[in-house]
């Protein structure tokens, strides 16, 4: 008799990360139910399986998808992401990101549904005092978008011992490029990470990138970060499944290349990759811009067999590109 296929719901998996797990989840041959209020993100990113539209903070919206899909794991993607829009507007992220949550979580409980793999953020770490940084890490967030990450992970914590909810945290570091089939990519409106904006200032004539602060204590005075291809990020994501369902405990695993990549790095190699330098000016330095943040991902490696391949920053810029070319106007909604 052929193994029955196991169930994912993906909340926020018309976004861009949520997308490339759903497409890797049905190749690997996932039933897959997307829940998004597409607040941010795109019908037409979602490329297969069911899709319920509505708000993970809908308690009996999130109580009427488990009643109606026998659900195994929930990818808990859902969320406001904007680092500035949270310094702003605070609440719209404790809202959507904290109280949100609980939504979900709520009726996860009351469904008996026990395992949750959560899209956390290098963000919970604010500025590193250790690089590259290991899961153990003080946790001390700059900004609302890296405390309301913390808080849902604390909430976790205590859902796990409340209700024997078990989970998988997920920091990421910087997600880049696109799908390798051509079809999904990264669309954000506004658009504030580097690559998709260095892309767009050397292929779009009305585009100029900013370089926020030249003058940090790094080799070339820009910021630096780690960039790990969407596809490996979303590869953590099913071996955190797996691992969930062979019994593992609740635990965090940070994911990113161990590699850091300046600013100026960026702007030289998309410049390069597509053949057209890219148009920049330099700016003063962001408030809350740690000079470098580098994971380590020896953990996941260690204990979810995680490998990344795509680690070559050419690959993911050209990923990213071929997308970007083949679709200007992103999804076009
Ligand atoms: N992109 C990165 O580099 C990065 C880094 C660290 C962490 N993360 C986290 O990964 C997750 C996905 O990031 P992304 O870049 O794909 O973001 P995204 O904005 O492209 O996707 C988020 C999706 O969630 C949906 N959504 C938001 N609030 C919702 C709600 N209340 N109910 C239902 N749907 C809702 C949006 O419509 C969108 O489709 C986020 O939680 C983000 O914090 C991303």
């Amino acid at each position: 008799m052929p193994t029955p296929k196991r169930t994912a719901v993906v909340t926020g998996g018309a976004g861009y990360i949520g997308s490339h797990c759903v497409a890797e989840l049905r190749r690997a041959g996932w039933e897959t139910v997307v829940v998004d209020n597409l607040v941010h993100g795109h019908r037409k990113a979602v490329t297969g399986g069911a899709f319920a539209e509505g708000d993970v903070g809908d308690k009996r919206f999130m109580e009427s998808v488990f009643s109606r899909w026998k659900t195994d794991v929930v990818f808990h993607f859902a969320g406001f992401a904007y680092v500035g829009e949270s310094v702003k507007d605070p609440a719209k992220y404790y809202r959507n990101n904290v109280a949100g949550g609980l939504g979900l979580l709520s009726a996860m409980t009351k469904a008996g549904v026990k395992s949750l793999v959560f899209s956390s953020t290098c963000a919970v770490y604010g500025v590193p005092s250790q690089i590259p940084i290991p899961e153990t890490h003080p946790t001390n967030p700059i900004n609302p978008y890296g405390m309301t990450k913390l808080m849902f992970e604390r909430i976790m914590a205590d859902f796990g011992s409340a209700h024997g909810l078990r989970y998988v945290i997920l920091r990421y570091f910087n997600a880049a490029g696109a799908d390798l089939s051509g079809t999904l990519g990264e669309d954000h409106d506004p658009e504030t990470h580097l690559i998709p904006l260095a892309i767009d200032s050397a292929i779009k004539p009305d585009s100029e990138l900013t370089i926020y602060g030249t003058d940090y204590p790094t080799p070339d005075g820009t910021c630096v970060r780690d960039y790990i291809h969407v596809n490996d990020l979303v590869e953590a994501h099913l071996l955190a499944a797996d691992y969930l369902a062979s019994g593992g405990a609740s635990d965090i695993f940070n994911l990113g290349n161990g590699a850091g990549r300046s600013v100026r790095e960026i702007v030289e190699t998309v410049g390069r990759v597509a053949g057209k330098p890219v148009r920049f000016r330099e700016g003063a330095r962001r408030e809350g811009d740690p000079p470098r943040l580098i994971g380590s991902s020896s953990k996941a490696e260690t204990i979810l067999g995680w490998k990344p391949k795509l680690t070559s920053l050419d690959e993911m810029i050209s990923s990213a590109l071929r997308w970007r070319i083949e679709h200007p106007e992103g999804y076009g909604e």
